[in-house]
């Protein structure tokens, strides 16, 4: 099966580069996910492995990508082969060996991507089945309160158009444009209600949802008010839920 990923995995491997993903993204996602000491986390809709090889960096025992574009999941083995950090790659379905083994799911930008109702369930439960008693589920999503035209993201390495008013799976156009790249993909926008909604129904706790912030560092290198229109209108939140029923 073909994906609009395919042919973008290097396009997401440079995005990591960028201020807004060492500065904002990534220290955010890191004070999300706490300590990872001998954790099993599962990244979900890994692309080319980025955040895979970062939560085994950073502590985790075992660290498994998930992802159903070939070209991403390729890509993710190259960096893996040339420069090996113990983390191994799922291309489609999570397989029944490993459901129910991970402490943690993590799923940057992953639900936006469902197109439709029922990709996003499909989603929230491969997330519930590959988690066992009390596992999280850290997921970076569209934020509820995105506006389009609010502010423009130009100056964070990419442009977001959308028509209003949005609705569940209103299309959300998103231009991916810093160095030399201009790439264009289509997200989906999900209103809280249904998020929450569709987490519960696959098995999770209420989500607790996180603004993302800037690093001290992000703020003494580039200033408070390069990033203040993005803190102001942020287009991305955090959420954080627990396989529901389970010891937390
Ligand atoms: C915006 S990219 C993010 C990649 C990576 N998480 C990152 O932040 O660098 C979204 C990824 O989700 C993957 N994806 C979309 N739907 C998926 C699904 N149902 N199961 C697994 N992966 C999926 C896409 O192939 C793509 O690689």
């Amino acid at each position: 099966m073909t994906s609009q990923f395919d042919t973008l995995s290097a396009t997401y491997e440079d995005f990591t580069a960028t201020r807004f993903r060492t500065c904002l993204e990534i220290p955010s996602v890191r004070r999300a996910l706490g300590d990872l000491g001998g954790a099993a986390v599962l990244d979900l809709g890994c692309g080319p492995g980025v955040y895979t090889r970062w939560v085994r960096r950073h502590g985790a025992a075992r660290a498994t990508g998930l992802d159903v574009s070939g070209g991403m999941i390729g890509h993710a083995r190259a960096q893996e082969a040339a420069d090996p950090v113990g983390v191994d790659y799922v291309l489609g379905a999570l397989p029944d060996h490993l459901v129910g083994t991970f402490d943690l799911v993590l799923g940057v930008y992953v639900l936006p991507y469902a197109t439709t109702h029922a990709e996003l369930r499909q989603l929230c439960d491969t997330a519930a089945h590959a988690l066992g008693p009390g596992g999280r589920f850290v997921t970076l999503l569209i934020h509820p309160g995105f506006r389009p035209g609010a502010v423009s993201y130009a100056p964070y390495g990419f442009r977001l158009t959308a028509r209003e008013p949005l609705g569940d799976g209103s299309p959300v156009t998103l231009n991916l444009c810093f160095q030399s790249h201009d790439e264009t993909v289509t997200a989906r926008f999900w209103t809280r209600a249904t998020l929450e909604g569709t987490l519960r129904a696959a098995g999770f706790t209420c989500p607790r949802w996180t603004d993302p912030t800037v690093s001290e560092e992000g703020v003494a290198e580039h200033g408070e008010p390069y990033w203040r229109d993005y803190l102001t209108h942020p287009h991305m939140v955090i959420t954080d839920c627990v396989k529901a029923g389970s010891s937390t």
